[in-house]
């Protein structure tokens, strides 16, 4: 099962996502989120953390008997941490949805174990077991995360993945929590784990992967090139403080690298920019302009090179098509960087068929201008129009 050629997306906006500053939602804004999520095809929706508050736990009820209810909707996950009220409040809130999972957590590292559990390996290894046990007695689909994975000593980690398979967890997540991996790093970590637990090709390993360091997306990549065949990650990228790996530049980078990952998933790539549009009008920010994928510049050409050369091909600065991730048309900004080509492609798009004299006059103007002018609109073209029709009658 493990090494399966399905990369299955895991979307955890509604709950890391929604637990970061300036993202926290109301109900009907999580229903929204969620049905926009099922739309885009992500497999797994994790609904929130249902024993945190009675706001999160309807939330999660919510969506598990409504988005959750329809056929071959996504599997509704809930958090909860190895303890036996999580599991149980977690277990209720995701009842209703047709096909529903646990997502247990503890925290694997001897700095976590000692500074915050206040416990020893060997009562996190007995913990770890029973309440997979416990969840599996809820449902049959149990992911189990060992919490700082990427900080924990490594024959530590074998052995309590080693327990929680053999208690029943049929998703193993190695979370780098604080961001602190590497590629080659991450990925040796799960062929470490292919190699060392018994078990491991029963169930499916997967990454979850913050961006402390910039390096999520790329991090959750090498995970699937270590035998990850699940994703954990957010659209736009948000999530506790620098958030997690972007839904939206994984989904990209297996499409367009397919030579690469030669592996399948059920995203509808088209849906990818109208879900990040979807969560930057629901929370208190939008992504970047420069935000990979789906950020206002990500197929907007300001310089003349540039844009002389998506006008001839896309291709020479495009690896991707707007169109093929749901953006509408690649934009020739115009601006002091631009070139005459670019000026006439907006002219003729606005109607103005110019001779090569008139351009010349007019493309002075607009140089001129763009000097001066951070952004120049198309109000401004066809008063630089104007100007130069004015100039020549008077001539
Ligand atoms: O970053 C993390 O370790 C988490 C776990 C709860 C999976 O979000
Ligand atoms: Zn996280």
């Amino acid at each position: 099962m493990a090494k399966t050629n399905q990369v299955v997306f895991f979307d955890t906006t509604l709950r890391d996502g929604e637990q970061s500053p300036g993202c926290t939602m109301h109900h009907t804004e999580k229903l929204r989120m969620a049905e926009q999520l099922a739309k885009l095809g992500v497999n797994i929706i994790e609904a929130g953390f249902p024993i945190a508050s009675t706001g999160d736990f309807e939330s999660v009820q919510a969506i598990a008997s409504t988005i959750g209810r329809v056929e071959g909707a996504p599997v509704i996950a809930g958090l909860a941490r190895c303890k036996q009220l999580d599991i149980e409040t977690a277990a209720r809130a995701i009842e209703p949805a047709l096909r529903n999972r646990i997502h247990l957590f503890l925290a694997t590292s001897d700095l976590h174990l000692e500074a915050k559990l206040r416990i020893t390996r060997a009562q996190a290894l007995d913990q770890a077991g029973e309440m997979v046990r416990l969840a599996r007695t809820f449902t049959d689909n149990v992911e189990f995360s060992a919490e700082d994975a990427t900080r924990t000593d490594i024959d530590f980690l074998v052995q309590i993945v080693t327990i929680a398979i053999q208690a029943g967890a049929t998703t193993i997540n190695l979370p780098d929590t604080v961001g602190y991996t590497t590629p080659a790093e991450y990925q040796a970590l799960f062929e470490t784990m292919h190699a060392r637990v018994p078990g491991a090709n029963d169930v499916i390993f997967s990454t979850h992967c913050h961006d402390d360091l910039g390096m999520a997306t790329a991090n959750a990549l090498a995970g699937i090139l270590g035998g990850a065949r699940q994703v954990e990650c957010t659209i736009n990228g948000i999530g506790e403080r620098a958030g997690n790996a972007a839904l939206e530049e994984v989904a990209a980078a297996l499409m367009v690298r397919r030579d690469r990952f030669p592996l399948e998933n059920s995203i509808v790539m088209t849906e990818l920019a109208p879900s990040s549009q979807m969560l930057g009008e629901i929370i208190s920010f939008t992504c970047a302009p420069n935000k990979a994928v789906v950020g206002a510049n990500a197929f907007a050409h300001e310089s003349g090179i540039h844009q002389h050369g998506v006008l001839a091909n896309p291709l020479t600065y495009e690896i991707m098509t707007p169109a093929s991730v749901g953006v509408t048309a690649n934009s020739i900004v115009l601006g002091k960087h631009s070139g005459r080509r670019a000026l006439e492609h907006r002219l003729s798009e606005l109607g103005h068929t110019l001779s090569k004299q008139e351009l010349d006059t007019v493309y002075h103007r607009f140089t001129e201008l763009a000097d001066r002018k951070k952004s120049i609109y198309d109000q401004d073209i066809l008063g630089l129009l104007t100007e130069a029709n004015a100039e020549v009658a008077n001539a």
